[in-house]
This record gives structure tokens, sequence and C-alpha cells, in this order.
């Protein structure tokens, strides 16, 4: 029997079946790579306080992340350990978010007739618009700060203290950062509420709330904790 014999052998009910199968599972993908993001940038928005603590401070940190692990791991092995994760859990991430919304757009074959903005539709269209300016950022942030060390002051780039505080100096930078800060809150907040309901954590009522003030309380923590950086670079009570 060929392939499309078979293909038209399997009845509906089974085809289906396996459509939410491995639906389950993308979602499932979505939410274990989702937490994994957040368990970084909730290190990662930590760790950038220690600009508080002065130019030194700030240096030594960014060299720690590279002797973490030394001497069993050779220099950054364990960032390039944590970089690889990264870049895996990204891949799934955006791979399975692309399919999910493809599947559902084919599922709606008639367009709504009456245009009612739910918030569930809201919801889903903040996540995706929110998904890409996210990466937008992160494009513009790695060039910034670790591929390119991008420096628009014209400043020396080898210094991450430095190239930090005439990065957020510049206003209309510390106003890109700040909106994809915003976009990333939102982007958490809902991401993580439905990360714990794919998960099957929000089984009675106590726990649904539970799950929603965590995500309200970490897009908070994580979004307000990244900003204050800049907003104090830019105010001058973080300078050189
Ligand atoms: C105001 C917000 C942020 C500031 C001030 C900031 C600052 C920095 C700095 C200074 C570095 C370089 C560290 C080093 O080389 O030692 C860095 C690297 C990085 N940041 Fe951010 N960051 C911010 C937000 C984010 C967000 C929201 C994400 C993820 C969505 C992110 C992802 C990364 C990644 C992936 C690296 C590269 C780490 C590596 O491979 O070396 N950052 N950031």
């Amino acid at each position: 029997m060929t392939s499309v014999a078979i293909q038209n052998a399997t009845p509906p009910l089974v085809k289906g079946a396996r459509a939410t199968q491995s639906t389950i599972f993308l979602k499932i993908t979505m939410a274990v790579s989702g937490l994994i993001f957040v368990g970084f940038v909730l290190a990662h928005m930590y760790g950038n306080l220690k600009a508080f603590a002065g130019h030194d401070d700030f240096n030594h940190y960014a060299e720690h992340l590279r002797t973490i692990g030394e001497p069993i791991l050779p220099h950054a092995g364990f960032l390039w350990i944590a970089r690889a994760v990264l870049i895996l859990a990204l891949v799934v991430h955006v791979y399975a978010a692309a399919t999910l919304w493809k599947r559902a757009k084919r599922a709606r074959t008639v367009r709504y007739q009456v245009k009612k903005h739910t918030g569930a539709i809201f919801a889903s269209r903040l996540m995706r618009w929110g998904g890409v300016t996210i990466l937008l950022f992160l494009v513009w942030h790695l060039l910034n700060f670790t591929v390119g060390k991008v420096n628009v002051k014209g400043g020396a780039t080898n210094d991450p203290y430095n190239l930090l505080v005439d990065t957020f100096d510049t206003w209309w930078l510390t106003i890109i950062y700040l909106v994809a800060m915003a976009m990333l809150g939102a982007h958490l907040h809902h991401g993580i509420w439905s990360a714990t309901q794919t998960l099957g954590l929000t089984g009675s009522e106590r726990s649904r709330k539970l799950a929603k003030n965590t995500a309200f309380t970490l897009a908070v923590i994580i979004a307000g904790g990244f900003s204050i950086v800049p907003i104090f670079v830019l105010f001058g009570v973080i300078s050189k």
C-alpha cells in the first residue's frame, strides 16, 4: 500500500486525536522552554543590579560569569553551556509558537462574522507581536553588549560597565529598552499563566489564583528590575 493509500485509510477520528496529541506536546514544549527563559531573565536581571555597586563590582561580576565551574570546566565553559541551552530553548519556543499559530489559523476555516475584540484575541495578538518585538530587541541587545559591542558614544567597548553607562546615557536607547521591557513584562505575565495551565497546575480555584498572582508578580519583578538600571543611568545615579 502506498503512503497516500495508508493516509486515506486512517479514519478522521484517529487523525484528529493525533493532531490533538501533537498540539498538547507543542504546548508543553512551549511551557518548558518558556520556563527556562524565566529562570534566565530572573538571574540576568538580578545580576544587572550589580551596576548599583559600581564599576569594579559590575565588571568583576561579568568576569565571574566566565570563571564559573573552573577548573572542571574550561574558561567560559559554563557560559557556553548556558548559551547552548538558551539557543535550543529559543529555537523550540519559536518553532512551537509558529506551528500552533498556523494550526489555529487553519482550524478557523470560517472568518469571524462579527469581529468581537474578546480578551482571548487580544492576548494572543499581544503574545505574537510581543514575541516578535522581544526577538528584535534580542538581536539589537546582543549586537549592543555581546557580539558586536556597539558603543553609540564612541567610547571603550571592552569595559562592560562603561558600555552599559554609555548605552543608557543615550535617551533614545533607554526608551527602546524600556519599551522592550514593557513588552517583556506583558509576554511574561500571560506566558507564565498559560504555562501553569498547560502543565496542569491550575486544577482548583486556589491554585488558579496563586498561578495568576505568581505570573503577575514575576512579570513586574523582572520587567521592573531590568528597567531600573537604564532609568538610574539616564538620571545620573549610576555613572562613570
Ligand atoms: C534593561 C535590560 C537589560 C540590560 C541592562 C542588559 C544588560 C546586559 C549586559 C551588560 C550583557 C553583557 C554581559 C557580559 O558580557 O558580561 C548582556 C548580555 C545578554 N543579555 Fe541582557 N540585559 C537586559 C535585558 C535582557 C533581556 C530581557 C534578555 C532576554 C530576553 C537579555 C538577554 C541577554 C543575553 C542572551 C546576553 C548574552 C549573554 C552571553 O551570551 O554572554 N538581556 N545583557
